[in-house]
This record gives structure tokens, C-alpha cells and sequence, in this order.
């Protein structure tokens, strides 16, 4: 993990599986309470969010202070970023503060500019295209559950989109097969797709795009949803409900896929829509070990960029 000290992570096309499976080890054992202590010690991480968070801003948080460091929430509303003020400048500007920025942002490539100019590195919570905190805590949470990663099968149904992509690739980096269906017109974006197939080449494993849920779901280890309106996608809820009728994971779906299955979401959740409350709240769903696990994969990813 030595060599990730000052890099970004904006997305996980960009670590190799070497250095997943580290920060996953790291992860593990900060959980357990062990590895370095304070070793952020006096440093600050200043937190951007464009947009509503819970579990990445609580996470980031804490996590910071955890470590020893400081943490900055920094609202959109409240910043000059939000009145017109360039990337670049605040990208500039940070650099002379902070020892590392989380941006939370709705273009991927307003996070990329904001790397690109800072000094420092700049963490990914959630872009529309990509949120890779997201799927490293995914891969803690399989790996715990299930032992192991490589071999496994995952599910996702759903929106093809920013949770979707991030972990088409976490799973294609580790050798976990994976398969998405989601209603026609709402497919991955294709050079994501494309570059994950690449990946999971390399890996052993497989990227399948389908529009059909029950073709996804047969056999598979992990059951995978999110939301069907993502945030900015507000205007869209009733349009999306429509066209998501019968991509809903419910005992039915879940009954194509293996017994022991483990049932993740992302989270924020809406039963009855994406999922059913019978299996979002049912004995296979670990949506709260997954949400506890965003705290020790992004402590790892601190731990690794910055200290
Ligand atoms: N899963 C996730 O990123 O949740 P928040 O939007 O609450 O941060
Ligand atoms: N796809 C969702 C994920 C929220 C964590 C969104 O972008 O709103």
C-alpha cells in the first residue's frame, strides 16, 4: 500500500487487484481494531458535497477523527464553489489548507478537474457515473460474509448507473462474476462495460448486461439494488416507477438465486419500490454490515492516500 501514498481514488479502474485486496486486508483490521493508531494524526480532510448524504459524510466523519485527523464539511451552499468560484481556484486554494479533499459532485468530470489541480488527493464519494467508497465497503462485505471473493457470482438489478459501474469493476478486478439487468434504456454506460469485460478477462471472470432480472439472479451469491431515481434524478420518480415495473428484488426474484444468498443495497432504500421489505428486511439482507463497512474501507483508503 506504500506506493498509493498521495494518490487519488476516484475510481477503482485505477488500483490494481493487489492493491484492492490490501485495502481490504487494511479495512479488516481497522475493524478489528488493529493496525496503526491515530496515524492521521494532525492532518485535515476537507469534505465537499454537492448533494444529500448520510452514510458518506457520518463515515468520512468519524472516520477522520478515528484516525487521529480533522474533518471539514464543507456544503455547496455555503462554500463559494457553490456561487460561481472555479474548481480550479478552490482546487488551488484547499491545497494550501487541507491534506486531502472528498468530493461528493454530480459530474464525474468536475471531480477529475478538481484532482487534477489540486495538490493533494481528492477522494471520490459519489460522482453520477462512479462511487467507488461504495464498492470497496460491497467487497468487505462479501468477503466477510462469504469467506472469499473470486469465483463468487453478483447480481445487480436495477439502474445502470454510478453504483452499478463501481462495482462492474470492483467485482471485475477481484474475479467476481457479475451481472447487471436493468430495463431497456437504463443499460450501464457501454465504455464502462466494455472496460470491465476487459478487466474481468484479465481476472477470470465475467461482465453480462441483460434485461432480464431473472437471468441475472440464477445462482448468484449476492443479490444487488439500488435506488431507481438517483439524486438530481428527482423530476423522473414517477416515469422511472413505470419503467422499473418487474425489476423489483422480491422473494420471487431472490428464489433464482442461491439459498444462501446475501442481500446488499447500497442505501438510502425505498421498500417497495426497488425492493421488497420482506427481503430488504429478511434474514439474508446485511445492509447495515455493508453500511458499517463504508467507515472501515474508507479509514483504509485514508490510511493508504494520506498517511
Ligand atoms: N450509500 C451512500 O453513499 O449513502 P449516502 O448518500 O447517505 O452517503
Ligand atoms: N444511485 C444513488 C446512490 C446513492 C448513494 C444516487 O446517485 O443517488
Amino acid at each position: 500500500l506504500n506506493n498509493l501514498k498521495g494518490k487519488d481514488f476516484l475510481t477503482l479502474a485505477d488500483f490494481s487487484t493487489e492493491e484492492i485486496l490490501a485495502l481490504l486486508d487494511l479495512a479488516i483490521e481497522l475493524k478489528a481494531g488493529k493496525g496503526p493508531q491515530k496515524p492521521l494524526a494532525g492532518k485535515t480532510l476537507g469534505m465537499i458535497f454537492q448533494k444529500s448524504s448520510t452514510r458518506t459524510r457520518v463515515s468520512f466523519e468519524v472516520g477522520m477523527l478515528q484516525l487521529g485527523g480533522h474533518p471539514l464539511f464543507l456544503s455547496n451552499n455555503d462554500i463559494q464553489l457553490g456561487r460561481g468560484e472555479t474548481i480550479y481556484d478552490t482546487a488551488k486554494v484547499l491545497s494550501r489548507y487541507v491534506d486531502a479533499i472528498m468530493i461528493r459532485a454530480h459530474g464525474h468530470e468536475q471531480v477529475e478537474e478538481l484532482a487534477k489541480h489540486a495538490d493533494i488527493p481528492v477522494i471520490n464519494g459519489l460522482t453520477d457515473t462512479y462511487h467507488p467508497c461504495q464498492a470497496l465497503a460491497d467487497l468487505q462485505t462479501i468477503l466477510e460474509h462469504k469467506g472469499r471473493l473470486k469465483g463468487l457470482k453478483v447480481a445487480y438489478i436495477g439502474d445502470g448507473n454510478n453504483v452499478a459501474h463501481s462495482l462492474m469493476i470492483g467485482c471485475a478486478k477481484v474475479g467476481i462474476d457479475v451481472a447487471i439487468a436493468t430495463p431497456a434504456g437504463y443499460e450501464p454506460d457501454a465504455k464502462i462495460v466494455e472496460r470491465a469485460k476487459l478487466i474481468a478477462q484479465a481476472h477470470g471472470s465475467s461482465v453480462v448486461v441483460t434485461n432480464d432480472p431473472v437471468e441475472a439472479a440464477k445462482n448468484a451469491d449476492v443479490l444487488y439494488t439500488d435506488v431507481w431515481a438517483s439524486m438530481g434524478q428527482e423530476a423522473e420518480q414517477e416515469k422511472r416507477v413505470k419503467d422499473f415495473a418487474g425489476y423489483q428484488i422480491d422473494s420471487q426474484l431472490c428464489s433464482h438465486a442461491k439459498p444462501d444468498f446475501i442481500f446488499l443495497h447500497c442505501l438510502p432504500a425505498h421498500r417497495g419500490e426497488e425492493v421488497s421489505a420482506e427481503v430488504i428486511d429478511g434474514p439474508n439482507s446485511v445492509i447495515f454490515d455493508e453500511a458499517e463497512n463504508r467507515l472501515h474501507a474508507q479509514k483504509a483508503i485514508m490510511v493508504a492516500c494520506l498517511s
